[in-house]
């Protein structure tokens, strides 16, 4: 029998991640781990409890607030993949809103909210056989996995993609503004002092901006097979 493998997965955002990691977690029988669902749901609570908006951001009472977040992925099997649980609530379709997006790069810019979720996400991972995507997976949280893949694409295609997902949403947004958020993430998530989102030495790169859901899958899947065989 083939051996259980971890699977790091970075890359921009709007780059396909969590596509891919999906795809290869049904296919393998292993977890997928969305980190940036985490991100997200820290970002909520703090947009709940009045911590962040346009105009502040309490940094400080978040992180003491810290020990009152409870995050859980529950598995429902009619979408095939865990949602997203804070403190008990399924939250799944707030922390995909554009006003999430527009704050979780300053709530993830913070240490005490990395160190929290890196060392939940460890241990999710102890066993292998887990598929995780996020920014610092193959350099913070799993730098020994056998397998690390960064994905890249322009920040016009990814854009397109994201305004596409969130107008089939019903959300009301323009191009430009998700191009906006699209970019600042980028910046933000490349130039934060703690785990700045960088490529892996290891890490293979694929720029998907050209390939479709299955060429791209297909193509990781190879990879997977050729490490599983030799380890
Ligand atoms: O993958 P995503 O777009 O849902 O992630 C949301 C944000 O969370 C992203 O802009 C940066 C942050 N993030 C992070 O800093 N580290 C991770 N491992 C995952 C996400």
């Amino acid at each position: 029998m083939n051996k259980k493998i971890t699977i790091a997965i970075d890359g921009f955002s709007s780059t396909g991640k969590s596509t891919l990691a999906k795809q290869l977690a049904n296919h393998l029988g292993y977890i997928y781990v969305d980190t940036g669902a985490m991100y997200r749901a820290v970002t909520l609570f703090a947009m709940q409890n009045g911590y962040i908006n346009a105009e502040s951001f309490d940094k400080q009472t978040l992180i003491t607030s810290l020990p009152n977040i409870k995050l859980q992925f529950k598995f429902n099997a009619d979408l095939g993949f865990g949602e997203m649980y804070l403190n008990g609530v399924n939250v799944e379709t707030e922390i995909r809103t554009i006003e999430v997006s527009s704050f979780v790069s300053k709530v993830a810019e913070v240490s005490e909210v990395r160190a929290k979720l890196v060392e939940q996400q460890k241990e999710m991972g102890k066993d292998k056989a887990i598929v995780m995507d996020g920014r610092d997976i193959g350099t913070v949280v799993f730098p020994d996995a056998e397998l690390k893949i960064f994905m890249t694409a322009s920040a016009t295609t990814r854009a397109q993609r994201r305004y596409d997902e969130l107008v089939a949403k019903g959300d009301a947004v323009t191009f430009e503004e998700v191009l906006k958020n699209v970019e600042e993430r980028d910046y933000i998530d490349t130039h934060r002092k703690d785990s700045p989102l960088v490529m892996a030495e290891d890490a293979m790169e694929i720029d998907n901006s050209h390939l479709n859901r299955k060429e791209q899958f297909d193509l990781v899947l190879e990879l997977v097979n050729e490490i599983t065989k030799t380890i």
